[in-house]
């Protein structure tokens, strides 16, 4: 049977292609699709989730919005990276996936009532609505299998030395999840840095010859474009699809399970994950870190779920 999942995001071109994978890969059962201001405001990432879909031609999962900024602090967005719009690069289409009238904790709350068993949340952004979602809706955590999480990182960042972006943009929110005591996995940059978008990828998606691969290759093109601009990659990371690739395979990755504490505090490092690899403070784990990626079969799901899209 198909995992059944909630992707939570913040579209964002890595987003899109989580989506995809989530969309065109049958081991998956996509349920429904919040958004979270993350990369971009609101207002953006919950239209380019739509675009996402409209694109590919899914018509059937709900979109819902969710919150308009962090927990306690003020929203950044990564236009940086993803551009003002928070998916720089192609002409975006009017989407005709509508926006469910509920709100993304709603629309969770709604789908995990629903739902005979229980369903793996997916977010690929801030965790915000995830956290926001656990405070209000206490009674539905046993419906929430796992967590599987693209944030964080043990070794670099991405805004400052140390914080990873979905970290960085509200702490107190990746703080509650990691303490929440549900199986949290966690895809770091560690990991998503091992994704890179070299010529081959960029050629295979283009070789699929649909509206959702030639879609996907201006997206790539113009990510990898910021990439090299601002931190001299020019063979982006795809951080986000790998969290899918996980629910759908978790012979994807290799994980460590250990200790994670995110700091909310420290001036210079606000939003860093504290990873114990080596078990320095012998507590208790509450993280599976994911280290190690399958690069190959990694793009051969992404390339494949395309291939499944308009
Ligand atoms: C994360 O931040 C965003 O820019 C990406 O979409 C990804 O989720 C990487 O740090
Ligand atoms: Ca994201």
């Amino acid at each position: 049977m198909p995992t059944p999942i909630i992707l939570d995001c913040d579209p964002g071109h890595d987003d899109v292609f989580a989506l995809w994978l989530a969309a065109g890969n049958p081991e998956i059962d996509l349920r429904g699709v919040t958004t979270v201001s993350g990369n971009g405001y609101l207002e953006h990432t919950t239209h380019n989730a739509r675009v996402a879909l409209t694109v590919a031609g899914v018509h059937d999962v709900p979109v819902a919005a969710g919150a308009s900024g962090p927990l306690k602090r003020t929203l950044t967005p990564a236009s940086w990276i993803h551009g003002e719009n928070a998916l720089g690069g192609p002409e975006l289409p009017e989407p005709t996936v509508p926006l469910d009238p509920r709100s993304a904790v709603e629309l969770m709350a709604d789908l995990l009532e629903a739902s005979p068993e229980p369903v793996t949340l997916v977010p690929t952004g801030p965790l915000t609505n995830v956290a926001t979602f656990l405070e209000q809706k206490p009674h539905l955590r046993e419906k929430v299998r796992e967590i599987i999480w693209m944030g964080g990182s043990t070794g670099r960042g991405n805004v400052g030395a140390y914080p990873e972006f979905n970290a960085w943009v509200d702490p107190e929110a990746a703080d509650l999840v990691v303490r929440s005591g549900l199986p949290v996995t966690m895809v770091g940059l560690n990991i998503s840095h091992q994704a890179l978008i070299t010529e081959p990828v960029v050629e295979r998606i283009a070789a699929v010859g649909n509206r959702t691969g030639a879609f996907g290759v201006e997206l790539l093109r113009f990510f990898c474009s910021t990439y090299d601009a601002v931190e001299s990659m020019p063979e982006g990371p795809l951080h986000d699809p790998i969290t899918v690739a996980i629910a759908i395979d978790r012979a994807v990755a290799t994980v460590q399970r250990c200790h994670v504490d995110v700091e909310t505090q420290g001036e210079f490092t606000a939003g860093a994950t504290c990873v114990d690899l080596h078990d320095m403070l012998g507590r208790e784990p509450n993280v599976d870190v994911a280290l190690t990626l399958d690069v190959d079969r990694f793009w051969q799901l992404v390339t494949d779920a395309v291939a499944q899209l308009d």
